[in-house]
């Protein structure tokens, strides 16, 4: 049996949870290969509206296993706020969520290092959600980090403490002033670490063998985008993790040569939280009426989020980077009403045209070369079949499809699981 993978395109935030949800019926484990509680992958059903920022968003399906890969950082106060307000749920936690044993830890000083760094760097900060996933990463690569494993020996308690401090040294020969209160902050990561301790912990790289091994499906939900990812995006305006298709096969031990389908996830548009370059950003009434409209605000850290126009330059790279051969298309809903749609095709960079992505987007002698196209007014939230779709956005979908060369397999038309045409 093989693994597929779905993935962000962009900057994030393009749907990703909701797909998950919606298709995971049709496999035996969800498995989250990357990140952690910067994500916020929203889910809603019924009157029901849930965000995941560490939970696979195969959860609320029955009889499905969800993996926390080894790939992923945990802060395991967010873990328990999150199971909790999952709670009332009807879910067997105790069935249904597996944690790899070789996942990292984020402990307390991880996230007031995350902080004194975003201070240090001033305007040139990268707007990190302040989740602690940059030092932690740090942590994993530079040998120092501690895993959820680690709590089944003895011992780690002396690493816990030596990392502490180093970090807190860091944050004083910074020199910036931050309030906290560290035994406030120990108290509650050791009390939320007690509650993990009830959850079990596995080599979760030899449970995926075996269980492709026995013929089960397994679905590997990426979290951010590919332009945030560590070698590929925006750098340095990226998180610290391999979001690209790659960063699965590390992120939960599966080869590249069990991989099957890669379903890149993208909106009809484009968003963008935090900072870093966004050719295609828009600063007019069109912005903000998708932003109103498509309630373009962090499901983490309810920021909101810039948007801008489809962008078929960082698309077509992140379609590559990825091996994407199935798309998912989300939200062309919010821009019912626009009477001309932009897409970017190519950047205009010091007087040239180019359709590759450039080494950096940061110049300010790159610009957006746009093709135009008529809009559509109908509300789509109803509509059941492609049939039934306004003509406008049907040659809007042909066009993306001819230029990245790959099928939009599924339609979504609104944050519901119902909301979704499949092709
Ligand atoms: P993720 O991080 O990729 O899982 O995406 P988020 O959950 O952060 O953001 C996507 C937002 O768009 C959520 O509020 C979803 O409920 C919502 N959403 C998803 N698909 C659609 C859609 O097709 N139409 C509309 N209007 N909203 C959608
Ligand atoms: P999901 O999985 C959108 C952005 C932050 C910031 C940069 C680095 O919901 O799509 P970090 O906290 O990783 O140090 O932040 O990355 N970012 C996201 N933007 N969606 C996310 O996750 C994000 N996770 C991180 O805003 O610009
Ligand atoms: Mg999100």
């Amino acid at each position: 049996m093989f693994v597929d993978l779905l993935l962000g395109l962009q900057w994030g935030d393009e749907g990703k949870g909701k797909i998950v949800d919606a298709i995971s019926g049709d496999y035996s484990i969800i498995s989250r290969f990357q990140g952690g509680p910067n994500a916020g992958h929203t889910i809603k059903f019924g009157s029901k509206t849930h965000v995941l920022h560490t939970i696979p968003s195969g959860i609320f399906r029955k009889n499905l296993v969800n993996v926390i890969g080894n790939g992923v950082v945990i802060d395991p106060i967010i873990f328990q706020q999150e199971i909790l307000n999952l709670d009332k749920s009807d879910i067997n936690f105790k069935q249904n969520l597996f944690i790899s044993k070789k996942a990292h830890l984020i402990i307390p000083t991880h996230c007031l290092l995350d902080k004194a760094s975003e201070i240090s760097k001033g305007v040139k900060k990268i707007g990190s959600t302040l989740k602690g996933i940059g030092p932690t990463y740090m942590d994993k690569t530079g040998r120092n980090g501690i895993r959820v494993g680690d709590l089944l020996q003895d011992g780690w308690e002396n690493q816990y403490t030596k990392l502490r401090d180093k970090h807190l040294n860091i944050i004083n020969n910074l020199g910036i002033e931050l309030s906290y209160d560290i035994e406030k902050l120990e108290q509650k990561f050791f009390n939320s670490l007690d509650f993990l301790k009830n959850f079990t912990f596995m080599d979760s790289e030899i449970y995926l063998h075996d269980s492709l091994k026995e013929g089960k499906r397994v679905l590997a939900e990426g979290a951010q985008g590919s332009m945030l990812d560590i070698d590929f995006g925006t750098y340095p305006y990226v998180t610290s993790s391999n979001t690209t298709a790659a960063g699965a096969c590390n992120g939960l031990g599966i080869p590249p040569n069990k991989i099957k389908k890669v379903i890149g996830v993208f909106k009809a548009y484009t968003t963008r939280v935090g900072s870093g370059p966004f050719p295609t950003e828009m600063f007019d009434d069109i912005g903000k009426k998708i932003s109103i409209v498509g309630n373009e605000f962090g499901a983490t850290t309810g920021r909101p989020r810039r948007c801008g126009w489809l962008d078929l330059v960082s698309l077509k790279y992140a379609v590559d980077i990825n091996g994407v051969n199935e798309l998912a298309m989300m939200k062309s809903d919010v821009m019912s009403g626009i009477n001309k749609i932009k897409i970017c095709t190519s950047y205009r960079l010091f007087g040239k045209e180019t359709s590759r992505m450039p080494f950096s987007l940061n110049s300010k002698n790159l610009s957006p070369v746009y093709s135009e196209f008529m809009g559509w007014n109908e509300d789509l939230t109803n509509i059941k079949s492609e049939s039934q779709l306004p003509n406008n956005l049907k040659k809007y979908i042909s066009f993306i499809e001819e230029k990245l060369e790959i099928p939009v397999k599924i339609i979504s038309l609104g944050p519901k699981r119902e909301e979704t045409i499949y092709r």
